[in-house]
């Protein structure tokens, strides 16, 4: 994410281009709230071969057809005609992206689309070590670092293997540790670690995350709970406040000095421990007011639903205007335009969580 200040200096230069009369409203996307949009969140899959308690239901998911579910043609046109429009970062995500067959080809080509300087993927890291077919000369994470992604996230909510296996369904802790060893041998640009905080669950291990995080050299952020699906388990009960997290970090190492100018590209506020030196982030989207503030994402669906706010309902359907042979970019731009324009000033999670109301009541 931009601090102010980019954003300010995106600003200057576009203002620049206008004045020149070389640029028109058609050529960035900017929302009611003056967030320049350059960052888009791509879905490739609805499919993971994990079943994290808070995102999906354990047994008995329905997969998304497969004719639901755009094309890599599609979804590379989109991204074509988003980086017109500004988008200069891109991030796969799923489900679990390494799971959809020719992801490799998909993101090499996606890396190679001029305007979209920054691709990186979001992944539960067990495939990172995998090689993408038999005899194939090198990983997963090893194809990915030479199509040129930048950045890895990779989840890791808990180091214990019984707490693992219950989070997230499978027994592949040692598959995703061994991700997450061969994505930081590959020397990614950042290789960042994604903890979902959840009381009773890792709230006894934070110190040990830290610690693993630094060994590895990777970044660690803590996450709070948020009510993006359906499950039952996103209820008050499991949330553990990122302020929590901070005491029960600082009760360990020491103080924790907030270091305001150290940002990667979301929403993460980065603290530095001062015993160690070691950086670490944290993702309060429920308890941050300040959270929606420098937005700069739109978000993909696998299905080909455009939403402009990962905590608002609002979502369009773009998959109709790519599958319409009538319609040609410039209709797409138009869609992207009127998209952004619905973009919420910020999230409503915080109105999800309410006393005794269980979040499976409401509905992802
Ligand atoms: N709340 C917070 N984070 C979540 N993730 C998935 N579901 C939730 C949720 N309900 C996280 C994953 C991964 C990232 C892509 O999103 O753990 O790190
Ligand atoms: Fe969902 Fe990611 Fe867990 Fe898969 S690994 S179930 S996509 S949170």
């Amino acid at each position: 994410m931009p601090t102010l200040l980019s954003l300010r200096s995106v600003r200057l230069k576009l203002d620049r281009r206008l004045e020149n009369g070389n640029l028109s409203s058609w050529d960035f996307m900017e929302d009611n709230y003056g967030h320049l949009i350059s960052y888009l969140r791509i879905s490739i899959t609805d499919r993971c071969n994990e079943r994290c308690h808070y995102c999906l239901p354990q047994e008995n998911q329905e997969w998304l057809p497969r004719e639901e579910v755009l094309t890599y043609e599609e979804i590379l046109r989109v991204a074509r005609v988003g980086a017109e429009l500004g988008i200069s970062k891109v991030r796969v995500t799923g489900g679990e992206p390494l799971t959809r067959r020719n992801v490799l080809s998909f993101i090499d080509e996606l890396c190679q689309i001029p305007g979209i300087d920054d691709v990186g993927l979001s992944t539960n890291g067990t495939l990172l070590n995998r090689k993408p077919y038999p005899d194939s000369p090198e990983t997963n994470a090893a194809a990915l670092k030479r199509s040129g992604v930048r950045t890895v996230n990779i989840s890791l909510d808990t180091l214990n293997q019984q707490e693992y296996e219950q989070t997230t369904g499978r027994d592949y802790l040692q598959l995703a540790i061994k991700g997450i060893e061969t994505a930081i041998a590959e020397g990614f640009e950042k290789v960042k670690l994604n903890s979902v905080l959840m009381r009773h669950k890792n709230e006894h291990e934070l110190w040990d995350l830290v610690n693993f995080a630094q060994e590895k050299g990777a970044l660690i952020r803590f996450i709070e709970l948020m009510p993006v699906s359906s499950s039952e388990v996103l209820s008050e009960d499991n949330f553990l406040s990122v302020g929590e997290a901070k005491k029960l970090i600082e009760f360990k190492f020491g103080a924790l000095t907030p270091l305001p100018d150290f940002k990667t590209n979301g929403p993460a506020s980065y603290f530095q421990i001062e015993s160690t030196g070691q950086i670490i982030g944290f993702i309060g989207a429920m308890t941050n007011f300040h959270f929606c503030e420098t937005c700069n994402k739109l978000r993909l669906t696998c299905e080909g639903k455009l939403r402009p706010c990962l905590g608002s309902h609002l979502e369009f359907d773009l998959r109709e205007v790519i599958r319409n042979p009538e319609m040609t970019d410039e209709d797409l731009k138009k869609f992207f335009l009127q998209v952004v324009a619905r973009k919420p000033e910020q999230h409503d999670f915080r109105d999800n969580y309410q006393p005794g109301r269980r979040m499976i009541a409401i509905g992802g």
